[in-house]
């Protein structure tokens, strides 16, 4: 698979990042400080997740990639799971289908393994409904975590028996979950902790992060262009002088 060319707009718009990554935290604190229960914070974040998708679509970012549950969220208490498991359940029945009308193309990075075998089903039908779309590329990390995807990674290159001295950064690269998406240039991570949360740990090497501790539920469309003005003046230097 090749990656879409750029359109004439990313020429001229070149401060737009063209793949975006959020770490969409803080729905239970969000839920929490209104006395309300966490899943009603969960359901409030998967609610926030249609405008959000709109906003960054008409700002011409072409890839998103949101982190929805991780490798490490199975240790929260059951109830906590299997609530967020369902209401990621029901938003993926509810949006596959008009995403698909407004040409957006669904992918997953994760594991299906673990996941109840409907929602499963549920993922991979999303995926082959859009597979041919051409618009925004809509990248759900649904039990990711960026360790895992390494040593997942590793494996398939051992398994391949590629000599050692053989390996470089491109195969690694081309052992991903999402090979032909680009490295994420932002990342936003609300609700205002300082750290990544083993997400996209090997993609993440040269993004720009931006926090806000707005938390997820109330990350709106405002939010986005805060988020999309602060990196447009960010200075990326890849280690290179100016
Ligand atoms: C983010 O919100 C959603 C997931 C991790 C699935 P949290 O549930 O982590 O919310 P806080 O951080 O406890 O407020
Ligand atoms: C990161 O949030 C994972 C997701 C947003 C899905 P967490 O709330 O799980 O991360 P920590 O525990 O604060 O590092
Ligand atoms: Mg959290």
């Amino acid at each position: 698979m090749t990656l879409e060319a750029l359109s004439p707009r990313d020429a001229v718009t070149a401060a737009v990042p063209r793949h975006v990554a959020l770490i969409m935290d803080g729905n239970g604190r969000w839920a929490e400080r209104q006395g309300r229960a966490r899943l009603e914070g969960h359901q409030a974040g998967t609610e926030n997740i249609r405008r959000v998708i709109a906003t960054f679509q008409d700002a011409g970012v072409r890839f998103l990639t949101l982190y929805a549950f991780s490798t490490e969220n199975w240790g929260r208490p059951a109830q906590e799971v299997e609530g967020l498991l369902r209401i990621l359940h029901e938003v993926i029945g509810q949006e596959a289908a008009s995403l698909h009308r407004r040409g957006v193309r669904i992918r997953h990075l994760g594991s299906l393994e673990r996941l109840p075998r409907a929602l499963a089903d549920a993922i991979r039908s999303s995926v082959k409904l859009t597979q041919q779309n051409i618009g925004l590329q809509l990248c759900v990390a649904f039990d990711y975590g960026g360790r895992a995807e390494l040593v997942d990674a590793v494996r398939a290159i051992v398994a391949s028996g590629v000599a050692p001295e053989a390996v470089t950064e491109e195969t690694i690269r081309a052992h991903l979950y999402l090979p032909d998406v680009p490295d994420p240039d932002l990342i936003i991570r609300t609700a205002g902790e300082q750290r990544i949360s083993n997400f996209l740990i090997w993609q993440a090497a040269y993004a720009e992060f931006y926090q806000t501790p707005v938390c997820w539920p109330d990350f709106d469309p405002a939010e986005v262009s805060r988020a999309l003005d602060a990196y447009s003046v960010r200075k990326r230097r890849f280690g290179r002088l100016p």
